[in-house]
C-alpha cells in the first residue's frame, strides 16, 4: 500500500529551537505510521479536520475554547508540526491529534466514511499563477473525497485572501453534488492566523466561504 509520508523522517526547513525541542519530545498527540491508525481520535468524541494548518494557530485557539470537539490536524510542513506540538504541550490540550502527511491519502485511505463533523481549510497555498492554478488544493475531485469522509450536516469552513481563488472554490465545491454553500461574512471567532495577517499587510481582505454536506 502507498506510503502517505516518511513520518519518522521529517521534512526539510528551518527550525526554532522550540520547533526543534518540540519535535524531539516524544508526543502522544503526534499519529504517526504509513497509514495512522485514527482509531484513538474517531473513536465518538465530535471530529473536526483542519488541512493545512501551519503554525497551527487557528487549531490551538477552538482546541482551547472548544475542548469537547476533537482536532484531527493535517499538514505536512515540519517546522509547523513543531510549532503545534510545542503549543499542544504549552497549553496542556488533550483534543488535538497531529499528522504530518499530505491530506489526500488520508482522507482515501484512514479516514472512515461519514466520521467528520467538520473541516476547516484556512488559507490554503494560492497558487496565484494562472498555469499553477491545477496544483490548487481544493478542486471538486479534493470536495468529493472530503464529503465521503464527513457526516451529513459537516459544516466545511474556507478561507483564502485571493478572490480568483475564492470563486474558483465556490463554483469547484457546489459543482460536487455532496455540498451546498458559497461565501459568508467572516465569523467573528474565526481566529487571525499568520498568513491571514500577512495578506492584511498587504492589502488582501479575507474571503470566507462555508459549505454545508449535503445527501445528493
Ligand atoms: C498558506 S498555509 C496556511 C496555514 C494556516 N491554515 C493559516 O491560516 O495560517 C497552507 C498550509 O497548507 C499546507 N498544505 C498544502 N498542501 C497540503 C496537503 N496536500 N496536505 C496537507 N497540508 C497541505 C502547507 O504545508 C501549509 O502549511
Amino acid at each position: 500500500m502507498e506510503s502517505l509520508l516518511p513520518t519518522t523522517k521529517h521534512r526539510r526547513g528551518r527550525r526554532t529551537a522550540r520547533q526543534r525541542a518540540a519535535l524531539e519530545r516524544p508526543s502522544s498527540y503526534l499519529v504517526q505510521g504509513p497509514i495512522p491508525d485514527l482509531s484513538s481520535v474517531l473513536d465518538g468524541a465530535p471530529v473536526v479536520l483542519d488541512v493545512g494548518f501551519g503554525t497551527g494557530e487557528a487549531v490551538i485557539a477552538y482546541a482551547t475554547t472548544d475542548p469537547s470537539t476533537r482536532i484531527l490536524a493535517v499538514d505536512m510542513h515540519t517546522p509547523g508540526i513543531g510549532d503545534l506540538l510545542a503549543g499542544i504541550e504549552e497549553r496542556g490540550l488533550t483534543n488535538v491529534y497531529v499528522v504530518e502527511a499530505d491530506v489526500r491519502p488520508i482522507l482515501t485511505q484512514a479516514i472512515p466514511e461519514g466520521t467528520l463533523m467538520g473541516v476547516r481549510t484556512f488559507f490554503p497555498d494560492p497558487w496565484p499563477k494562472k498555469r499553477h492554478h491545477r496544483r490548487r488544493l481544493i478542486q471538486r475531485d479534493f470536495a468529493d473525497q472530503l464529503a465521503a469522509c464527513c457526516a451529513t450536516g459537516a459544516v466545511w469552513h474556507i478561507a483564502t485572501d485571493w478572490p480568483d481563488y475564492a470563486e474558483h472554490i465556490a463554483s469547484a465545491v457546489n459543482s460536487s453534488i455532496y455540498w451546498q454553500g458559497g461565501i459568508i461574512d467572516r465569523p467573528a471567532d474565526r481566529p487571525v492566523t499568520r498568513f491571514e495577517r500577512r495578506g492584511i499587510a498587504a492589502g488582501r481582505a479575507p474571503i470566507d466561504l462555508r459549505f454545508i454536506r449535503v445527501l445528493p
